[in-house]
């Protein structure tokens, strides 16, 4: 059997639905039930976790249900140990600022959940941090992992587009009010003091998407609103929602690709996945979703005559072809941490770091400062 390393990783937040589903039992579970993670060297490096939280009891629900035993409410406690090397946060986005704070002074490495910090001060200030300390550090951005984005990239790498013209992204579906229907997503995410909205929560992801498959985003247009104005949280108790539900973007970027973005909270899904972008280039065209993608290329493009007067006499949606896997597929965020576990373990190349997070704060920022004004925003470099 190859020799076990162990690596040591704070897991704080890991009560909630991220941390808990996607962190603890899609990835790290996942690489230990898989044996760990193998190196170059030939060893395997083992995730040894130690969950931090603010309940001790659901914290000793979840340590039992997976078999673990190492779990605190204390954080300074858990930093301070020898024995670990990273600290990741899942938590709400209000709170990762100041715990992420204390993890690089505590010379841990960082690993966390987007949006870095609820302001782009703050999270300047941590990447700024982390680089002096001298600790490796990411953030997720799992949409890059999803097939349907891999095999987009995929097309991309193949030059399939020809230039790229736009893209045009679709995601949201409807989130209960919580009265008659129990709501499917936290009430934090739709009261502002909380770190709720949606323009916070998205505009990280379509950060990384544009900038990693196309290019840097250069302005933001937005509108934002709160469509639904009251909802009803986990206790059944009605609460007036502060926070934008839905944002309307158009971000130009380097090259004079066009994206334009709706996110929204309060529609309901008539697309074939709950996130969809459409690619057009002049030599073709794409839809990805989550998993799937449809090319149609410029020689098999149909002519479609407009007259309203004719029944359609064309299925559009029947004209596009499906890009085939070609590989498998893991979790994405298994996939990520597989990356950054490497980067610390052996050093190995990783993009995604807090500066990346970084620039997502500062788009969503930027998004409702555009929104609040009235105007296109030029999205300028950061100052390190
Ligand atoms: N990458 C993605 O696709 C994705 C998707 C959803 C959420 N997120 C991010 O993950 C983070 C957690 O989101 P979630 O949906 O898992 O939320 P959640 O409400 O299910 O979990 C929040 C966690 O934070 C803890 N917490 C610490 N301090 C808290 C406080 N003062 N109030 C409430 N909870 C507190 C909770 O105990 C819980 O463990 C957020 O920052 C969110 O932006 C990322």
């Amino acid at each position: 059997m190859s020799a076990r390393v162990p690596i040591g990783i704070v897991m704080n937040g890991v009560t909630g639905r991220m941390g808990y589903r996607q962190h603890l039992v899609r990835s790290l579970l996942a690489i230990r039930e898989a044996g760990g993670l193998p190196l170059h060297d030939g060893s395997k490096l083992w995730p040894e976790l130690v969950l931090v939280g603010r309940s001790e009891a659901k914290l000793r629900d979840v340590a039992s249900r997976h078999g673990l035993t190492d779990y605190t409410t204390d954080l300074g406690a858990a930093l301070a140990r020898p024995d670990v090397q990273i600290y990741f946060d899942a938590q709400v986005t209000s709170e990762r600022e100041k715990a992420i704070g204390l993890a690089i002074e505590a010379g841990k490495h960082i690993y966390t959940e987007k949006p870095l910090a609820t302001t782009l001060s703050g999270a300047i200030e941590l990447a700024r941090a982390a680089d002096t300390a001298g600790v490796k550090h990411g953030v997720v951005q799992d949409k890059l992992f999803l097939p349907g984005l891999r095999k987009l990239q995929r097309l991309i790498s193949g030059g399939f587009f020809g230039r790229i013209l736009s893209v045009r992204g679709e995601f949201g579906y409807w989130v209960f009010e919580g009265d008659w229907q129990a709501a499917q997503r936290p009430s934090w995410n739709y009261r502002a003091a909380d770190g709720g909205g949606i323009v916070v929560d998205m505009f990280p992801h379509w950060h990384y998407v544009l900038e990693q498959l196309f290019s840097p985003v250069r302005t933001v247009t937005a509108h934002v609103t709160t469509h639904i104005p009251r909802r009803w949280d986990e206790q059944g108790d009605a609460y007036e929602a502060t926070a934008d539900d839905a944002a309307y973007g158009i971000f130009e970027l380097e090259g004079g690709v066009v994206a334009q973005i709706n996110s929204s909270w309060a529609v309901r899904v008539n697309r074939d996945e709950l996130v969809e972008f459409q690619v057009d280039g002049t030599e073709g065209s794409a839809v990805a979703g989550l998993r799937g993608c449809r090319i149609q290329h410029r020689s098999t493009t149909p002519k479609p005559v407009w007259n309203p007067d004719l029944p359609l006499t064309e299925r559009f949606r029947d004209q596009w072809q499906e890009v085939p896997d070609n590989e498998e597929f893991d979790n994405g965020f298994k996939a990520q941490w597989e990356m950054f576990l490497r980067h610390v373990a052996e050093d190995a190349p990783y993009t995604w770091d807090l500066w990346a997070g970084a620039r997502g704060v500062q788009l969503a920022e930027l998004g409702l400062q555009s929104a609040r004004e009235g105007r296109r925003l030029e999205v300028p470099e950061l100052d390190r």
